[in-house]
């Protein structure tokens, strides 16, 4: 069987984009891979974490995961730092990447901002933590967004030349898994910008935690135009918060755009917002309370974690092991 990684960083405020556009996949690929979820903290701590909210952050992804249906019986669920291979991993992927492949990397020069002489280390070195991360599971599948892409080009550069430098075909060059539609929610207010937990307007997004008024209030209100649906995809050409929610309905109603505009072309977005917003609080209310029940014992949801990343070390060991030997380094 196959091997999948994907990480998740315990930043909070999870919303229906990191729902739909990871977790929900999640759920589907464990029947067909050997998955390992990550709550990645030490990509978190990159940028300023309070250290209340991280952890309460880190549960409340692994409880947003195990509601959403993903099991931890079947499949490991940790937090990144309770695996100390991911990190050693990366500083030797530190001295395998070169600065100008990091000098390529546009999230950093995103996050850094014009002020990048502020920014920290860690951010600069992020995408080698995260090739250590993959391959030291030696995974070969990356389920990611499209913002993630260019990360995963990266980790494919470092196993390739740790291969050519130290043996071939040691580490596996990973495969992206991209989905379909909709893993690409975007704001409710612009419908250019994606759906994301540190935008000012908090009616941009439908957390995972909002309650039934709060969600079908934000979907009253999100932005659209002014025209009625059109009957085919491509009348969604030009009008990014139509091409949004009507891709968010798709997404939870597990059909295509082209469905729900045969559905609902036509109609006014007086006729389709209430109808998604039905379906949005539908689909998300089971998960919401199975997520306040787990977060009211934290403890059980400690546990849970703990024997995930045992799990997790017990397939990182030898192979950072193995990684030693191959580089020289003695061991005990
Ligand atoms: N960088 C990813 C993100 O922000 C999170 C991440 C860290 C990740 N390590 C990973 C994703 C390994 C996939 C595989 O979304």
């Amino acid at each position: 069987m196959q091997r999948i990684f994907s990480g998740v960083q315990p930043t909070g405020n999870l919303h229906l984009g990191n729902y739909l556009g990871a977790i929900r996949n999640w759920v589907r690929l464990q029947n067909d891979y050997e998955c390992i979820f990550c709550m990645v903290d030490l990509h978190a701590i990159t940028v300023w974490q309070e250290p209340d909210q991280l952890r309460s952050n880190t549960r409340e992804v692994a409880a947003a995961m195990i509601a959403s249906g993903v099991d931890p019986e079947n499949n490991i669920i940790f937090n990144q730092s309770q695996v100390p291979q991911h990190a050693e991993l990366a500083w030797i992927f530190n001295c395998v990447a070169r600065l100008g492949w990091l000098d390529r990397m546009t999230q950093f020069k995103e996050k850094a901002g014009k002020d990048k002489e502020r920014a920290s280390v860690g951010l600069y070195a992020y995408p080698n933590l995260m090739a250590a991360d993959i391959l030291v599971y030696k995974a070969t599948h990356v389920p990611v967004g499209e913002d993630q892409k260019q990360h995963l080009e990266l980790c494919r550069d470092i196993a390739q030349k740790f291969n050519h430098d130290y043996e071939e075909d040691f580490f596996p060059i990973v495969e992206p898994l991209i989905f379909g539609e909709a893993t690409r929610v975007m704001s409710l207010r612009d419908g250019t910008s994606k759906m994301s937990k540190s935008d000012a307007s908090d009616a941009s997004r439908i957390n995972m935690t909002d309650d039934v008024d709060t969600i079908t209030k934000k979907i009253r209100r999100a932005r659209t135009d002014a025209e009625p649906l059109p009957m085919e995809v491509a009348g969604l050409k030009g009008r990014a918060e139509a091409a949004n929610l009507v891709g968010i309905y798709a997404a939870l109603n597990d059909s295509s755009s082209a469905q729900v505009l045969a559905e609902f072309g036509g109609q006014g977005f007086g006729v389709f917002k209430p109808a998604l917003a039905d379906l949005a609080v539908d689909k998300l209310a089971t998960i919401q309370d199975e997520m306040r029940r787990l977060m009211a014992d934290p403890a059980h949801v400690d546990g849970i974690i703990r024997s995930g990343a045992e799990k997790a070390r017990a397939i990182a060991e030898p192979i950072l092991r193995e990684v030693h030997n191959k580089i020289g380094i003695l061991q005990p």
